[in-house]
């Protein structure tokens, strides 16, 4: 494996104020990170240490294998700050260009994504919306194709349909063999696209789990429709399924784990009609972390 991100023992206080504490991650080449904490959890500290926008008060981190001090590291990187300023008379498209001059690559990017985001790119910086600047803030990320993305809320303030295009962008680089580290308030706005989450509150990372797995250990309500009554006997005593009610024509349960053996055994019978309710991952993700917190997972 190759490490993208190596945080150790890494610590922010401001003054007496705890930033972060003991973070210690590993983020491997091509993986999708999601970041995920409350108002003040840290996320935008960590994020700030990993850019070398701030310093730590104790720990050692290694970004593309070197000091992030490194500016060659620098320019293998796109960030997306949280609190994006961008203040002028300047259009956001002069902005945009001027980057990609100064960073010697990503001019021919800037209409592709202004189109995908649909970015309005021929307003002047001080007067753009929130969703536009956020946009601008995107396409200077991901324009010079970085080998790193380290993106602080990258969906906010932007719409449904434009987040959409966002996830499909943050998965085509890491089909192209990029890393991404996202953080976010809701895990729903990263599970899609994340291999794994991490957990941090109150300056502490308190949870890091695979999105696999935890959607393996999700419990979900699934319902059979057959086309004839079907014999409860084909359905009891199947592998994870709990809450059987077999009412004539109609299954419902609840599944723990893999639908599979249940799949099979309705199988055998006429479906006419199928619902599977999309497990609530974050629940489930806090729930099961809750009780573990003072012995968390802290590693990667
Ligand atoms: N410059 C600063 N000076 C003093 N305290 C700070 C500073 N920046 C952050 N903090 C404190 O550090 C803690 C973590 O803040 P941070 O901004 O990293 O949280 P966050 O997870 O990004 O929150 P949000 O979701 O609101 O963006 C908070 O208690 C915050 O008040
Ligand atoms: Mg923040």
């Amino acid at each position: 494996m190759t490490a993208v991100i190596e945080a150790e023992g890494l610590s922010k206080f401001y003054g007496r104020r705890r930033g972060l504490e003991n973070l210690t991650l590993t983020v491997a080449a091509g993986e999708v990170f999601g970041y995920l904490g409350p108002n003040g959890a840290g996320k935008t500290t960590t994020i700030r240490l990993l850019l070398d926008v701030i310093r730590p008060t104790r720990g050692r981190i290694r970004i593309l294998g070197k000091d992030p001090r490194d500016h060659r590291v620098r320019a293998r990187i796109g960030y997306l700050p949280g609190e994006l300023s961008l203040e002028g008379t300047e259009r956001a498209r002069e902005y945009l260009e001027f980057l990609a001059q100064v960073r010697g690559s990503g001019r021919s990017q800037i209409p592709v994504l202004a189109e995908r985001l649909e970015a309005d790119l021929s307003v002047s910086m001080g007067k753009l919306s929130k969703g536009n600047k956020q946009k601008v803030g995107l396409i200077q990320a991901f324009m010079h194709n970085p080998d790193l993305l380290v993106l602080d809320e990258p969906t906010s303030g932007l719409d449904p349909l434009v987040q959409q295009e966002f996830l499909a962008m943050v998965r085509e680089a890491r089909n192209a063999g990029r890393t991404v580290l996202m953080s976010s308030h809701v895990l729903a706005e990263v599970e899609h696209v994340s291999d794994r989450v991490g957990v941090v509150r109150g300056g502490r990372l308190v949870a890091v789990e695979g999105v696999a797995a935890l959607r393996e250990k999700a419990i979900r309500r699934v319902e059979f429709h057959f086309d004839a009554p079907v014999p409860p006997e084909a359905f009891e005593g199947l592998p994870g399924v709990r809450d059987l009610r077999v009412e004539g024509t109609a299954v419902r349960c609840t599944i723990d784990g893999r639908p599979d053996a249940l799949i099979k055994a309705a199988a055998r019978f006429t479906v006419v009609h199928m619902v599977s309710e999309e497990p609530d991952l974050e629940e489930i993700f806090l729930a099961y972390y809750s009780e573990e917190e003072d012995h968390a997972y802290a590693g990667a």
